[in-house]
């Protein structure tokens, strides 16, 4: 089993946010990556359409000799992480969970904020989370729909972007948060941007780095560290790869030479 690999999918390049958190913490570990570059985006899909892309992809990644499956996409893991559990034995962990954690120690006030797309927030995952933790007192939910295109624009540091960011969190400010939670994937790329707008006193957590963390607890819990030297990581995705290379860099910190296509079901 120590031998296995780290499975992580997403709706599509956003979830090497994950990949590069968990690389960082997890040099010695494999990933195997999939991402469902035909079906993207999740966030505006229904609960029952994005449950059956996880399984889908579950099942692909399953085939890959992986040890421990992580669901990066935000979407996909306020919706599908019972059915996933259901489907196999290896553990399953999603992003909401690790996030809602590190923000209930940081809060000080015990008002949270969380953003994310659509269906991330209409699923509640967050808030019931959040809401289960006695640090937390109230919780502040804001979808954040436009932010996922912006960053996949590379508009990182634009102006736009910045106008988009005052009116989205305009409401949070006013709500007297002091923690915000990074609900998607793309979302640590704005991390710049967003304090700029909110500035030192309120904290920023990345699910991306807390998954990454809590990975490392079940691979120890579980005694499933790698045994090897160093890592490799190998990339799936269900369109043509060109596009996703080209942002993956974004997302990744580096280029990603080898990424293979594969219809799911195959
Ligand atoms: N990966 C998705 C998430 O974290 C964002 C992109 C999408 O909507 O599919 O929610």
């Amino acid at each position: 089993m120590n031998s296995g690999k780290i499975g992580i999918f997403d709706s599509g390049v956003g979830g090497l946010t994950v990949v590069r958190a968990i690389n960082d913490l997890l040099p010695n570990e494999s990933v195997v990556y999939f991402g469902d570059t035909a079906r993207v985006p999740y966030g505006s899909k229904s609960p029952e359409t994005v449950i059956r892309f996880s399984l889908e992809a579950a099942e692909f990644l399953l085939g890959k000799d992986v040890k421990l499956l992580v669901a990066a996409c935000n979407t996909a893991s306020s919706v599908s992480l019972p059915a996933l559990s259901e489907f196999t034995d290896v553990p399953v962990i999603g992003v909401i969970e690790p996030g809602a954690s590190a923000a209930s120690e940081a809060t000080r006030s015990g008002i949270v904020g969380v953003i994310g797309t659509l269906g991330t927030i209409s699923s509640g995952a967050y808030q019931k989370a959040l809401k289960s933790f006695d640090s937390v007192r109230r919780v502040i939910a804001q979808p954040t729909p436009l932010l996922v295109s912006l960053v996949e624009e590379g508009w990182l540091d634009h102006r736009i972007t910045g106008l988009v960011l005052e009116e989205y969190t305009g409401p949070l400010i006013h709500e007297g948060i002091d923690t915000l939670v990074l609900g998607c994937t793309h979302y640590p790329l704005l991390k710049k941007a967003l304090s700029n707008i909110l500035g030192d006193d309120i904290t920023l957590v990345d699910s991306a780095e807390s998954t990454a963390s809590k990975v490392a607890e079940i691979l120890d819990d579980g005694e499933l560290r790698s045994t090897t030297d160093s890592g490799e990581n190998y990339f799936y995705v269900s369109d043509i790869p060109l596009k996703f290379q080209e942002i993956a860099q974004r997302f990744l910190g580096r280029t990603i030479p080898l990424v293979t296509q594969v219809e799911l079901g195959d």
